[in-house]
């Protein structure tokens, strides 16, 4: 392992510049000192391996009450850009049988029978914004980030969860906020506030009506001692789903109809029947992932890595599934490249690994199995309205994607 440099790398909170960020992080070697937003200190892991090993090793845990003596002192104030990604009390900060009890009650509701079940539905909102972007005027820029990739995933999670339609405009403006790790700190306070307002009104209105979505199947999901969620538990495992089910995928969207915009031979190829839209679906994935950076784990003991480096008891453990995906020691000296027909494209970590892997995957899965084909089919000329380097990034560390992605529908001398 190289050595490491005594005083750690700062991340970039705005995570301008991915790729060059991955490159220097993974020639400090697979585990690096970084310092994040308001000088907190971590490891990041960028390495598959060590990532894989960490991420299925007992003595690393997510629960900051329990592993993370800065949170347990106090240090970490409530309006630290990710302190809702790790006070939180549901299975995404949970360690051990508390992890599993919560994760089962959520995988409970969320069947396999419910994601097939929403097909129809992803088609039609599909469909619908698909005439929408249709009807725009010609010659006229459209942004497909806020045309589809946006729309998609929020309407479908939205429907179910039973989120009212005029409360879902202050949840995605709310969750936007929560990925933001640059966001100041009174936006920190009013975007909790604001959460947890409406998760609460969600909750009353379902108890008083259930109805057939999964925030009522929660209110009443028990385990197999009867027990069911606690009151905190079910308002964060309602955030925890809700915002899952937004920006990543939305992210995921961006990705794959940016780089097959920027790689028309990609396009060709998948068009032509050569390369499916799973392979473009992995290789987006690989390529960008929607979460390169994912907070916290805690150091449950002493860690001894290879090279005599040790992560120390109670040390933060940040998941670099950005620069992991892009690591040459799996992938090759090619990593950095987008290609659909690269043999390892499915050796991704984005949807994480182990214990905590993502819940949603089928979802995503699906809702981008059916958006990407049906937009490069209904606009076979479609192209970027700006040079690939005009588009601009997110501006936060813990989110990979763009601000808007302008697009042409069809070529110029055909308006
Ligand atoms: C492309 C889309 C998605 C990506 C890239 C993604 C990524 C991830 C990652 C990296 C984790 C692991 C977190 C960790 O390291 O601890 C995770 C966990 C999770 N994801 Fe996703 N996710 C996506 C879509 C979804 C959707 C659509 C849902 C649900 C509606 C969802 C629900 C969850 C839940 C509940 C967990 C927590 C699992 C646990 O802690 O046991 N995700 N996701």
């Amino acid at each position: 392992m190289a050595q490491q440099p005594t005083c750690p790398f700062r991340l970039d909170p705005a995570g301008s510049d991915f790729a060059g960020e991955s490159a220097r992080l993974r020639a400090l070697g697979p585990a690096t000192r970084v310092e994040l937003p308001d000088a907190v200190e971590a490891w990041s892991i960028t390495g598959v391996d060590l990532l894989k090993e960490l991420l299925n090793d007992p003595r690393v845990s997510k629960d900051p009450n329990r592993h993370w003596p800065a949170y347990i002192n106090g240090e970490i104030s409530q309006e630290w850009p990710l302190f809702l990604w790790i006070a939180v009390t549901n299975m995404f900060t949970a360690y051990g049988e508390d992890h599993m009890r919560l994760r089962k009650l959520v995988a409970k509701a969320f069947t396999p029978r419910r994601t097939a079940a929403m097909r129809p539905r992803i088609e039609e909102i599909t469909g619908d914004l698909l005439d929408a972007i249709a009807a725009t005027p010609a010659g006229e820029p459209v942004d497909l980030r806020a045309a589809l990739a946006h729309p998609l995933p929020i309407k479908v999670i939205c429907d179910l969860f039973g989120v009212p339609d005029k409360a879902r405009d202050e949840l995605r403006r709310a969750v936007d906020s929560v990925f933001n790790a640059a966001a100041p700190p009174e936006e920190v306070a009013a975007t909790q506030v604001t959460l947890y307002g409406l998760l609460a009104d969600l909750v009353s209105s379902k108890r008083a009506a259930p109805g057939d979505d999964m925030t009522s199947d929660l209110i009443s999901a028990r385990s197999d001692d009867g027990s069911g969620l606690s009151e905190a538990e079910l308002l964060d495992t309602l955030l925890l789903t809700i915002s899952a089910g937004f920006e990543t995928t939305v992210n995921l969207l961006d990705n794959a109809i940016t780089a097959l915009l920027t790689h028309p031979d990609q396009l060709a190829l998948v068009r032509s029947g050569g390369a499916t839209w799973d392979d473009v679906i992995d290789e987006a994935l690989r390529w960008k992932a929607p979460v390169p950076n994912l907070p916290l784990r805690f150091a449950v003991e002493d860690i001894e890595l290879e090279g005599g480096v040790t992560i120390r008891q109670g040390d933060a453990i940040l998941a670099a599934y950005g620069a992991a995906g892009r690591d040459p020691q799996v992938h090759g000296e090619t990593a950095e490249e987008f290609d659909i027909t690269r043999p390892t494209r499915r050796d991704h970590l984005a949807f994480g690994y182990g214990a905590h892997y993502c819940l949603g995957v089928s979802l995503a899965r699906l809702e981008a199995a059916i958006v990407l084909p049906a937009l490069f089919e209904r606009f076979p000329d479609l192209t970027l309205a700006v040079p690939a380097d005009r588009l601009e990034s997110l501006g936060t560390m813990l989110a990979n994607g763009h601000k808007a992605v302008p697009a042409l529908l069809r070529p110029m001398a055909a308006v």
